[in-house]
């Protein structure tokens, strides 16, 4: 491909996958498939990097990441960011206001109300328009640049639109996860068997400070800006700095309001005490600004934060009851939950009788004991919370430290503790009921085999009735076995057995998933299953040959490694097979940039300048190389990066396999 050609076609991908990424982010539609989807942006991804030149700073290709930040540079920043004055009450807020009349002499004003939302603050530079810098608040003074993480989330804009953009301007926002991230986020991690994240804010700003981008754009976190600073901007009322931030495309909420009064501050604060829990995102108060940035100037700042804004925050509704007990819950991987058993109160509309106590550290912390008051809290989270124990309530002759169960509760399993983690499992996989049947739902559920007719009460009489002990019984069960369960007749008998047959039409990389391994959650699955093609391949595939697999690190191929040896898993992967589940990944077309590596075999060994070793990997594959995963006599190229074993080396000398650079790479291409 010429330059002149790679150029126009890199102008096409990014107008097709923007298109796209337009109608799915802003319109909530889709036209084509995620596969198609993946594949178009590859091609994109591959031509730049033959191409980096052509490489456009608003390319689609930065927001899917790739890049591995050790660790972050700090920046100093050039306005620091400040905190906010707060207060839980008007009377407060009234005084505010006659400090700010007092500031201003007689001067009228007017505020600018706008909800506070609970994320991470992060600042980001603009120079000609282009998305420069990223960087979190820090201390205030200084902080980390975030720059590749930010470039993922998908409505902050890498490129600004519009007339008369400032040389230079700084806009500042909050990073979030919205809530239905947040759960989506927390169904994955059950998928995989890790512990969910108990916080959406925490969890953002544990995001925005990974080292893997491709995870952070994983995560789809959001952005709301609420600042812009610079020199020369042209405004002169907060109101319209937001909104030509708006027509530049930054993602406003549009919840804010422009009022005259201190009382028309307490009205928009009182008609968003209840509706704020309806919004897509958790806001824990209101921010209260002076609209006039004149006059903003003129009330200046004190040492820690600016005389002309004030924060209203919520009082979080918290109930003090009796903790009658803590109970304990045995998940699909064995993770003990403790749960609260609570007398049951009244929070936020709701009836709440129980609440997680996450682990046992976390009982420790709160130093709980059976017959305590406690404080339960409803925040903007769901799940409500115990905050901590009311102790002027605590009867010291009666209560006694809660001593931290030592067996599993439904199977009475020795528990365990796994290093670094904070949850206690009960290692009985085999043998533990809640355990056995987790694994059911796990592999009936939507997207894994998808037998909608099966719910979790039916597992649970297939399970009491000894008719269904593992998935690869389902596939076993007959009409009359069926006949036995309470309330199945002819027509529930006949959907259920359709489902199940139905089900061996589920393609390969859905079974992958079913089968529960961990780590292994939906996405690992279809890597997996599109490089290995097969489960016999899979399977048998060593250590060091997982390792190669795109998206698998040690963790997962640890958890691979051991799941297949397991004789019992053997048996029942054996079982699924005959039964005539879909073992073979059905490959659909793939995009080819060019036949220049046909029938050539790489290995692909140490650490390169330029790209990722999956990007290599990718690389082969577009242009029609395979990639292998050990060096043999069949090999025909080792492609070798720095730090590469001196032993892999040796042994591709001594067998006359071409070793080659990255730059020799690129030249084929
Ligand atoms: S304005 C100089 N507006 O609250 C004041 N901040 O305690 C600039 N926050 O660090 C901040 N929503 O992270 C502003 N609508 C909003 C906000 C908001 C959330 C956060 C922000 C800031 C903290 C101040």
């Amino acid at each position: 491909m010429t330059t002149t050609e790679a150029k126009k076609e890199i102008a096409r991908l990014s107008e097709v996958i923007n298109h796209h990424n337009n109608l799915y982010y802003q319109q909530h539609k889709t036209e084509i498939s995620d596969y198609d989807f993946d594949q178009l942006l590859k091609q994109l991804v591959a031509l730049e990097e033959q191409f980096p030149d052509l490489r456009q700073p608003d390319s689609p290709t930065q927001r899917v990441g790739g890049t591995i930040t050790k660790n972050f540079e700090t920046v100093v920043h050039q306005y620091p960011m400040l905190s906010l004055g707060n207060t839980y009450s008007m009377e407060e807020l009234e005084e505010f206001d006659k400090r700010v009349g007092k500031g201003l002499g007689n001067e009228p004003y007017e505020y600018f109300c706008e909800l506070k939302f609970d994320g991470v603050s992060i600042s980001l530079i603009y120079e000609n328009g282009i998305l420069v810098k990223g960087v979190t608040r820090g201390d205030g003074v200084r902080g980390d640049d975030v720059t590749v993480n930010v470039k993922t989330i998908r409505n902050i804009p890498l490129k600004v639109k519009g007339k008369n953009i400032p040389e230079r301007f700084e806009v500042r926002g909050e990073v979030f996860l919205s809530r239905s991230a947040f759960n989506q986020l927390n169904k994955d991690r059950e998928d995989i068997g890790e512990e969910v994240y108990a916080n959406a804010r925490n969890t953002a700003s544990g995001t925005l400070k990974m080292q893997n981008s491709a995870e952070v754009a994983r995560r789809k976190l959001d952005c709301y800006v609420y600042y812009l600073l610079g020199e020369n901007l042209g405004t002169e009322t907060h109101a319209a700095a937001i909104s030509k931030l708006e027509s530049w495309g930054f993602n406003i909420s549009d919840t804010y309001k422009k009022v005259k009064t201190i009382h028309q501050v307490f009205d928009y604060i009182n008609s968003w005490e209840k509706k704020r829990l309806d919004l897509p995102l958790e806001t824990d108060g209101v921010v209260i600004k002076i609209n006039s940035l004149l006059q903003q100037r003129k009330l200046g700042f004190t040492a820690k934060s600016p005389r002309w804004a004030i924060s209203y925050k919520y009082k979080a509704e918290s109930q003090s009851t009796l903790l009658k007990d803590v109970t304990y819950q045995v998940g699909r991987t064995g993770a003990i939950t403790p749960v609260a058993e609570l007398q049951p109160i009244q929070l936020s509309g709701t009836t709440v009788k129980r609440a997680s106590l996450h682990n046992a550290n976390e009982i420790e912390r709160l130093d709980l004991r059976i017959g305590d008051y406690v404080f339960v809290e409803k925040g903007g989270e769901i799940i409500p919370k115990v905050t901590a124990v009311d102790l002027s309530k605590r009867d010291k002759s009666k209560s006694k430290p809660i001593r931290y169960i030592t067996q599993c509760p439904e199977c009475k399993t020795a528990l365990i503790r796994h290093e670094g983690e904070a949850a206690h499992y009960c290692p009985n996989d085999k043998g533990c009921p809640p355990q056995i049947k987790g694994r059911i739902e796990h592999f009936i559920q939507r997207k894994a085999m998808d037998i909608d007719s099966l719910g979790e009460k039916t597992i649970q009489q297939l399970y009491q009735l000894d008719l269904v002990k593992s998935p690869a019984d389902l596939y076993d069960l007959t009409k009359d076995d069926l006949a036995k369960l309470e309330g199945f007749k002819e027509l529930s008998i006949n959907n259920l057995l359709t489902g199940i047959e139905q089900s061996k039409e589920v393609p390969f990389e859905a079974v992958l998933f079913a089968l529960g391994i961990r780590y292994v959650g939906k996405t690992v699955a279809e890597k997996l299953a599109n490089y290995f093609k097969t489960m016999d391949a899979l399977s048998s595939a060593s250590y060091d040959a997982l390792l190669e697999a795109p998206e698998v690190g040690t963790k997962i191929a640890e958890s691979l490694v051991n799941f297949f040896k397991d004789k019992q898993h053997q048996k029942e992967i054996e079982r699924l097979q005959k039964a005539g589940l879909q073992f073979t990944l059905i490959e659909k077309e793939q995009h080819k940039l060019s036949n220049s590596l046909d029938n050539k075999s790489f290995v692909i060994s140490g650490v390169f300048e330029k790209y990722g070793r999956d990007e290599l990997k990718e690389l082969i594959l577009a242009h029609g190389g395979r990639v292998l995963s050990g060096v043999s006599g069949q090999l025909d190229y080792l492609l070798a990066g720095d730090n590469m074993g001196p032993a892999k080396r040796q042994k591709a000398e001594k067998l006359g396999v071409q070793i080659i650079t990255e730059k020799e790479f690129e030249q084929m291409l």
